[in-house]
């Protein structure tokens, strides 16, 4: 028998042959790790996954279903061709309700006002006219003579700059402006801001004579 070179002579000892050894390997190298006993992140996760698509599916389902109301849902109707229109809420749509509140008392549902007492807003030549004075008027009150389409009138409006917002003093205007018969162009929150910083120190009402010096 021949001997062995040093390096294999131990493997030679043991009696393994080259086969057996590589089938050895081979086992080792395949064999996997026991499964762990009870939990496996996997199925719980798709679990999860399950409920959520379960639980937005009823969610879009008690939406849009119309509880599968054949009135309510039909898959095959086409789309209507009327177009629907967003409802149009106007700047004097919203004054009407400020004058409903606060000024229909004195000036009247007519806007005719109280003769000798309340002046008309209806065909009124300062409702009307220059937004400069209508606005003041509004802000701080108005006392004493005036003459409204040509009738004389002295009396009281009280302040109401601090009671009524920039916008409902513009929409309020903007609805006197525009309602029964009148005619003249709307009155923005902006210009009504403007003034009011203008005219921040006044303490007293405006008089007619006052504010037809501010022209237009
Ligand atoms: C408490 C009663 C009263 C209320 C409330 C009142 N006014 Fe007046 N208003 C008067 C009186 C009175 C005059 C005239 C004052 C004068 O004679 O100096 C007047 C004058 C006016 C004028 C100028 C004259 C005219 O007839 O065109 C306008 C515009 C006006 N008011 C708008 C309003 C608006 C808008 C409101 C609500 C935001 C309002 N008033 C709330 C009593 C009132």
């Amino acid at each position: 028998m021949n001997a062995a070179p040093d390096h294999l002579s131990g493997v030679e000892q043991s009696g393994a042959t080259d086969d057996s050894l590589q089938h050895v390997h081979e086992h080792l190298l395949h064999h996997k790790p026991e499964k762990p006993h009870g939990y496996s992140a996997t199925p719980l996760l798709l679990l999860g996954l399950m409920c959520t698509v379960v639980f937005f599916g009823s969610i879009y389902l008690a939406h849009y279903s119309a509880r599968f109301d054949p009135l309510a849902y039909n898959e095959n109707a086409k789309p209507s061709s009327g177009k629907i229109e967003p409802p149009v809420v106007t700047p004097a749509m919203l004054g009407r309700r400020v004058y409903n509140n606060t000024c229909i008392t004195c000036h009247q549902t007519n806007g005719q006002g109280l003769a000798g007492v309340y002046p008309p807003l209806a065909g009124s030549d300062w409702a009307q006219g220059s937004e400069e004075r209508i606005i003041r008027i509004v802000l701080h009150g108005l006392n004493g003579p005036l003459t409204v389409s040509g009738k004389e009138i002295s009396s009281a409006m009280a302040p109401l700059g601090t009671v009524l917002k920039d916008d409902q003093i513009a929409n309020a205007l903007t609805y006197v402006r525009q309602e029964w018969g009148n005619n003249a162009p709307e009155v923005k929150p902006e210009t009504v801001a403007r003034i009011r910083a203008e005219t921040a120190s006044r303490t007293q009402p405006w008089t007619a004579p006052e504010l037809l010096k501010l022209g237009n």
